[in-house]
């Protein structure tokens, strides 16, 4: 454990390590991917390039030192983390690499401040937090090992059907090469996706949301093609170049974001592609035969970018207890003819007093500025913060 001096003296170089921002971040990476270029293939390009990835780890290390000594508080944040890094397939000796680089990063650019009193205190805190960390993704790779249909690291699965579900989202399912069964999941995570596109320098690894309810044998993962500001690598690859019979690198499904076991009054908020996790938990609320109140809420560009519209259709005539509405930016009459269909933005307070306010559970997914948005619209209905679950397509960022 660590001691009182040294929790203080991490503390007291946080500031400065907050401030110094994106070029200590550069600076680390650089160093780092120079000495070990195989951590290339960890380690999202793109999410580098645009700064989020760099942030994201600096930002945790900065925070974590924050509450070095009230791990309790860190519980959440290990449990997101740990989950995405194990579909990272990341091992114990990464750990080792990053520890050494990011100290040595430390000391390189502030050697006054990180003198060897602060650079051992912030050895030993790394190390908790490594071990931490470390520690609890041995746990879920032990788990997912030895459950039915389990496995460890990339497993090859072939690609069996490929479905477009709207102008820009393609559903792919996968069966494993080896035919044997498939880890269940719970409605909400994700997998991780293990790709060498053609016009990548490195392997790439992406996380996709699980589409449907688990059934032993199979898994679908609906991919949003992104275009904006440039294509996007492996989206675009799976659009484009990934065909029915090839074979790609699974790894198992993981995440903290998903249904909550006890039956509640449920609310399923998405945006875009953000509808992918909402689908698997509707599916899977439908088919456990769940009579609590279900709402289906959705907002995209315009109709022809509102994926599984049919399916919607079909669940909402078996469920009673299914309500929907839609939100499209671009309407047309006849959108506005169906009745489920309103123009703009997401508007919860025109359905508040259909909505089980406050005491739902209320699920989100979409961009950031939407799940703001939403969230904002929740707390000022009176849920409470405690009831509101997200989860963010891309680095974390708190709402
Ligand atoms: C938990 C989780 C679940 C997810 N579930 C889904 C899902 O169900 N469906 C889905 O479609 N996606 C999902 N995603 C997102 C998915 O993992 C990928 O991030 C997404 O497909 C984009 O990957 P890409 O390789 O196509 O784009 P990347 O090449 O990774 O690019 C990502 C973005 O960065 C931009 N970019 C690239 N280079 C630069 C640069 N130099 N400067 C600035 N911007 C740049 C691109 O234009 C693009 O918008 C999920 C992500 C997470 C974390
Ligand atoms: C104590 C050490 C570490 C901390 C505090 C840490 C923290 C984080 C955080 C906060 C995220 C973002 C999680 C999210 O999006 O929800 C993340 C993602 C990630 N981490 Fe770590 N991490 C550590 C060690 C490592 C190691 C050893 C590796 C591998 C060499 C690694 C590779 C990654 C990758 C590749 C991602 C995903 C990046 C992306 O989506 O672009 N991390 N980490």
């Amino acid at each position: 454990m660590l001691t009182e001096v040294q929790i203080r003296l991490v503390k007291g170089t946080v500031p400065l390590l907050e401030s110094a921002g994106v070029a200590v971040t550069e600076y680390f990476y650089n160093r780092m991917f120079n000495a070990h270029p195989e951590l290339l293939d960890i380690f999202n390009k793109s999410n580098q390039r645009s700064g989020r990835q760099q942030f994201a780890l600096f930002s945790a290390v900065a925070s974590y030192a924050q509450h070095i000594d009230d791990l309790a508080t860190l519980r959440e944040v290990v449990e997101r983390v740990a989950n995405k890094h194990t579909s990272l397939f990341i091992q114990p000796e990464h750990y080792d690499i990053v520890g050494h680089h990011l100290i040595a990063t430390l000391k390189e650019l502030a050697p006054d401040a990180f003198n060897t009193e602060v650079a051992d205190a912030w050895t030993a805190a790394y190390a908790v937090l490594a071990g931490i960390l470390s520690g609890r993704e041995q746990q879920l790779y032990t788990e997912k090992r030895s459950a039915t249909g389990g496995w460890y690291g990339p497993r090859p699965f072939k690609v069996i059907s490929k479905t477009m579900e709207s102008e820009l989202v393609c559903s792919f399912v996968f069966a494993p090469v080896d035919g044997q069964p498939v880890l269940d999941y719970l409605p909400g995570q994700y997998l991780g996706v293990k790709v060498k596109p053609a016009l990548a320098s490195n392997i790439e690894i992406r996380q996709y949301s699980l589409s449907d309810q688990a059934n032993g044998q199979t898994y679908r993962i609906s991919v949003k093609r992104e275009t904006l500001p440039q294509p996007g690598l492996v989206s675009n690859y799976l659009h484009d170049e990934v065909k029915v019979g090839d074979v790609l690198e699974l790894l198992p499904p993981a995440g903290d974001f998903y249904l909550q076991a006890e039956p509640a009054p449920t609310v399923l908020i998405s945006a875009g592609v953000g509808l992918t996790p909402m689908l698997a938990m509707l599916e899977t609320i439908v088919a456990a035969g769940r009579n609590t109140p279900l709402w289906f809420l959705h907002a995209c560009e315009n109709r022809a970018q509102h994926s599984f519209v049919s399916r919607l259709h079909t669940l909402a005539q078996q469920q009673d207890n299914l309500q929907r509405h839609y939100w499209y930016q671009q309407v047309t009459t006849a959108d506005l003819k169906t009745g489920l269909v309103s123009a703009g933005l997401m508007d919860l307070g025109a359905l508040k007093d259909q909505l089980p306010l406050p005491q739902g559970q209320f699920y989100l997914c979409g961009p950031a500025a939407f799940m703001q948005f939403v969230k904002t619209q929740l707390l000022q209905l009176g849920v409470v913060a405690t009831n509101i679950h997200y989860e963010v397509f891309g680095p974390h960022q708190a709402l």
